[in-house]
């Protein structure tokens, strides 16, 4: 029998705080001229020293729960109410995230399922940098599909960057941002012969680029000891022209082998939603492939990088907008530590 898998729902959350260049250029040695200049950035959102990974990702699913419920709208207690509905027949939550609540145990998607109430879900994390999404969708599309038993799930990218950068290393603290996305996937029977939702996804790694993306500390590779003194956080170091000369790559080769995947043309796709590390590094990988600008969505200005998140807060922009057309041909494409890569192919 033929199914498909579609996102019935979508959902953010953003810190309010709004943090421009001119206001870290106060504190770091950087100005608004370098940072617009070399990625594209104007602004970030950085969450207040109380805020956890899963208090955003709980946000970002409630909201893409109450849309799944048929709320859109922005009244607090409606969207309480109508996530409520939905909660208990949610049978999974994936949670990308290379910033967790805690190292190792629990998993945050688990303390996200209880904050939500989705108490029939099972739930974990993913690790796989800032193409998680991707590979979140991947991994719920093929969990629904494998079980009878299972007919939602829920998505998230969550990150609270903000607390694992070196914020006396300006080539990489000036580039992220804090943020969480979600969607509300559903197995729908047979009805739909599997020609729409996330049609198909492409995943890669490279191991090898381990190195040029990491967070060094605090694992069983580097554990703390007795008696340290330890003065730098647990940080995300970055060789900077490593990661881009791979993104461009991983962008390009990725959006090729959907089109080949997918049997399509670039002319048919509705919208590229990519990770968004940097603005140049999109618009080399969209000269390369010779697609125009305008099928790419872009939010980089507003919130940086915020990895995994950015993928689904696009989503949830595009929608809420109105952007996202039923039948459109939308292609997702990530890259970012581990080396990952990858995209999904969805008919919206
Ligand atoms: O999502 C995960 C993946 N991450 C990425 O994809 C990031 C990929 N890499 C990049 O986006 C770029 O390599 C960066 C934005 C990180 C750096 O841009 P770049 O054009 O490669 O700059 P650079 O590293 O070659 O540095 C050029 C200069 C250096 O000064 P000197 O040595 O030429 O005097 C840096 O010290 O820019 C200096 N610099 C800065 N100046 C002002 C580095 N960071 C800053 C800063 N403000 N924040």
């Amino acid at each position: 029998m033929k199914m498909s898998i579609e996102i019935i729902g979508t959902g953010r959350a953003v810190p309010p705080r709004k943090v421009s260049n001119d206001e870290l250029a106060a504190q770091i040695d950087t100005t608004d001229e370098w940072i617009r200049s070399h990625t594209g950035i104007g602004n970030r959102h950085i969450a207040d020293e109380s805020v956890a990974c899963s208090d955003l990702a709980a946000e970002a699913a409630i909201n893409a729960m109450a849309m799944a419920a048929g709320y859109s709208g922005d009244d607090p207690a409606e969207i309480k109410r109508a996530a409520a509905e939905v909660a208990p027949t949610i049978d999974m939550i994936i949670l990308a995230t290379a910033t967790a609540d805690y190292y190792g145990t629990p998993s945050t998607a688990c303390i996200v399922q209880d904050k939500i109430g989705a108490k029939n879900a099972a739930a974990m994390d993913i690790t796989a940098g800032c193409t998680g999404f991707v590979y979140g969708l991947e991994t719920a599309a093929g969990l629904l599909c494998v079980s009878p038993n299972r007919k939602r799930a829920i998505v998230i990218g969550a990150e609270l960057l903000s607390k694992m950068m070196n914020w006396d290393d300006r080539s990489t603290c000036v580039l992220f941002g804090d943020g969480a996305g979600a969607v509300v996937v559903e197995k729908i029977g047979d009805c739909c012969q599997g020609k729409t939702g996330i049609l198909q996804s492409l995943l890669f790694a490279d191991g090898s680029g381990a190195d040029s993306l990491v967070m060094k500390r605090g694992g069983t590779r580097a554990p703390y000891k007795k008696g340290e003194t330890v003065d730098t956080p647990i940080c995300v170091e970055m060789n900077g022209q490593e990661v881009y000369n791979f993104a461009v790559g991983a962008i390009s080769d990725t959006l090729k082998a959907l089109k080949e995947a997918g049997n399509f043309n670039f002319e048919d796709v509705a919208w590229i939603v990519p990770h968004q590390a940097n603005a140049r590094i999109v618009k080399a990988a969209r000269m390369r492939l010779r697609i125009p600008e305008e099928k790419f969505y872009m939010n980089i200005e507003e919130y940086a990088n915020t990895s995994s998140a950015t993928i689904p807060i696009a989503l949830d922009e595009m929608n809420r907008k109105g952007q996202l057309k039923k039948g459109d041909l939308v292609l997702t494409v990530g890259f970012g530590g581990g080396l990952t890569y990858g995209g999904n192919i969805i008919i919206w």
